[in-house]
């Protein structure tokens, strides 16, 4: 038997060159410009959203996103806003006809009819024209939501002073120079068994109830004196234990002040 006979190769041996040509299916009964849906119309789209993807990706490596500064529950001035891709819905509910009593209109059947609406849009309307002048209702709706999406996202966006906001949400780096301490230090577990830590903290940098213990001036003797006899408004007899654990915790306290004015 002769193998590869009557056939025709082509760059790619394993493709026959009488393979028959793809064609697309005949729409022209459908009026309005009409092309195969697949490979044709699928093909353009895949290659505009890889540009497009390829953008978005090129510019968040050039402006990475900002992250505000640590969220703090104190903070009442702090008003949070959605971003700009929602500022609309957001401005949606400060309208009296969709905040307070009819806040479910505002925030769930208003917009679920919106994007309802467009999930249904296919069966909705089923007519077979697909110029826009030949179809007015889904064109005058679409347009009355574009315009509805740009008035409120300006409404929204021009209301915010977006100076001070970004003046306010400067992150806050974590300071530089924090000492580390060292957790497997005998004094540190003297310091852990006893109450200190309750109010000095668990990294000795204070608390609520007492001050930071990084930065005093006291010395070992003095220490050891004030875990037993209390200072100020700190009460006496917080220390329980042997002498030597006393003098580890005192040596500790001490030896984390030193690497901290070390890193200063
Ligand atoms: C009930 C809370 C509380 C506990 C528990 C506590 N302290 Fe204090 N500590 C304080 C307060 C409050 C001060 C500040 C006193 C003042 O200056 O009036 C203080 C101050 C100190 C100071 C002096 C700091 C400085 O530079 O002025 C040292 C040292 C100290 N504490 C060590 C300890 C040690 C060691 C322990 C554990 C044995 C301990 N504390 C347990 C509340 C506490």
């Amino acid at each position: 038997m002769k193998r590869g006979k009557g056939m025709k190769f082509v760059g790619d041996s394993r493709v026959r060159a009488d393979k028959p040509k793809f064609i697309p299916k005949d729409y022209s009964e459908y009026p309005g410009r009409t092309e195969a849906f697949w490979p044709n119309f699928l093909l353009k789209e895949w290659l505009v959203g890889a540009v497009f993807l390829v953008g978005f990706l090129c510019l968040t490596i050039a402006h990475p996103a900002p992250l505000e500064k640590l969220a703090d529950p104190t903070d009442t001035a702090y008003v949070p806003l959605p971003d700009w891709y929602f500022l609309f819905l957001y401005q949606l509910l400060k309208y009296k006809f969709a905040s307070g009593a009819f806040n479910v209109l505002g925030s769930v059947v208003i917009p679920g009819l919106a994007f309802g609406a467009l999930f249904l849009a296919p069966f909705l309307d089923r007519g077979k024209e697909r110029r826009p002048h030949k179809r007015p209702i889904s064109t005058g709706l679409m347009l009355l939501s574009i315009v509805a999406i740009f008035w409120l996202t300006f409404e929204a966006a021009h209301h915010v002073d977006w100076e001070a906001k970004a003046e306010n949400n400067k992150p806050e780096l974590p300071e530089e120079n924090a000492v580390e301490i060292d957790q497997s230090d005998p004094g540190y577990e003297v310091y852990q068994a006893n109450s200190c830590i309750q109010c000095h903290g668990d990294d000795l940098s204070g608390g609520a109830a007492a001050p930071s213990l990084i930065g005093t001036e006291h010395g070992v003797d003095e220490i050891k004196d004030i875990a037993v006899n209390g200072i100020g408004t700190m009460p006496a007899d917080q220390f329980a234990g042997s002498d030597e654990e006393l003098q580890q915790l005192a040596e500790f306290i001490v030896s984390v002040n030193e690497q901290a004015a070390e890193g200063d």
